[in-house]
């Protein structure tokens, strides 16, 4: 997640057991190698980094992360191939986010490792097909693992990404309001406040379908169009003025005029746990659900 998935989010998660992927998408290429440094300074654990295709240092991008020995590439958008040709032969795992399985499909032709299979519930740039129609079609089209993603906050929503064919899950505005976090205070307390249907896509921010919470901003550019906003025409530049708007939000507080792309599943978080805590409780949950299912299975 840019924006969200820097140095001390990343680490934490690592260390908590999972894998952290920073989110470089955004990032020049110095400040990239910066933050992957911050990220060892604070776990040995694996840990990996997401870019997009589509940017114009995509390749520098690529040399960072092979000179810096990150395991895992995660990335979406764009002409995958170039990454592809660096990383197989270095034995980095290739993970893109895919969110049709057509897309999965042509990922696995293309080489890649596993897919990050992401339902229309999450949050950012998304797909049209449900996680839970996505997954098991997914599944059972390619070989390769599945991450699932979209909608998934807790032990209930790991098990049944297991329960669906995937082999892990994947979340991204879960951890927006944890401990480690690094956004602003203020973000944090309004998501775990927002309700799931102010989680809408919308089109207006970054030029493609972006789900994110509905703030003022996107009420004006509804009422009174882009003009009005000297919204960029330009693919490339309409997609960093929406940037521009996510940081305003993030990171100065401004919800009103800024963007926070966020998932439906806003609705289901409430507190503000550390990414320890957060990951125990999950794994926790999940066992439990397992030995409910369990049971109600073996009393029919
Ligand atoms: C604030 C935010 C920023 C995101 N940025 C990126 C990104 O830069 N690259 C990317 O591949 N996915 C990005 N995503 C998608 C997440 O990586 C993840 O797949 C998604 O949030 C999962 O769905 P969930 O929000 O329901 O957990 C972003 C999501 C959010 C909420």
């Amino acid at each position: 997640m840019a924006w969200v998935s820097y140095p001390p989010l990343v680490a934490a998660v690592s260390e908590a057991g999972g894998l952290g992927i920073m989110g470089g998408g955004r990032m020049e290429v110095e400040e990239l190698r910066l933050a992957i440094r911050q990220v060892k300074e604070h776990t040995r654990k694996p840990f990996g980094v997401n870019v997009t295709a589509l940017s114009p240092i995509i390749d520098e991008l690529t040399e960072v992360i092979l000179e810096e020995k990150i395991p895992v590439v995660s990335y979406g958008r764009g002409n995958p191939r170039p990454i592809l040709q660096r990383c197989k032969p270095e034995r980095v795992v290739c993970m893109p986010t895919i969110g049709a399985l057509s897309h999965a499909l042509k990922a696995e032709q293309d080489g890649a490792d596993a897919v990050i299979a992401q339902g229309m519930e999450a949050g950012g740039h998304c797909s049209f097909i449900a996680t839970m129609v996505l997954i098991p079609m997914v599944a059972r089209g390619v070989k390769i693992p599945i991450a699932a993603a979209g909608g998934l906050c807790d032990g209930a929503g790991l098990v049944a990404a297991l329960a669906l064919g995937a082999e892990a899950m994947a979340m991204g505005t879960r951890f927006i309001p944890t401990q480690e976090s690094p956004v602003l205070p203020a973000v944090k307390e309004h998501f775990i406040h927002a309700s799931e249907d102010t989680a809408e896509v919308t089109p207006l921010i970054t030029g493609t379908r972006c789900r994110g919470l509905r703030s003022r901003l996107v009420e004006l550019l509804e009422e009174r169009g882009e003009q009005a906003f000297e919204v960029p025409q330009s693919s490339a530049e309409h997609a960093t003025w929406g940037s521009e708007r996510m940081e305003e939000a993030f990171h100065q507080g401004d919800l009103d005029m800024g963007f926070l792309p966020c998932g439906q599943v806003v609705g289901r978080i409430h507190d503000i746990p550390t990414c320890k805590e957060l990951m125990e409780r999950i794994m926790s949950e999940a066992e439990q659900v397992v030995a409910g299912v369990s049971t109600r299975f073996s009393e029919q």
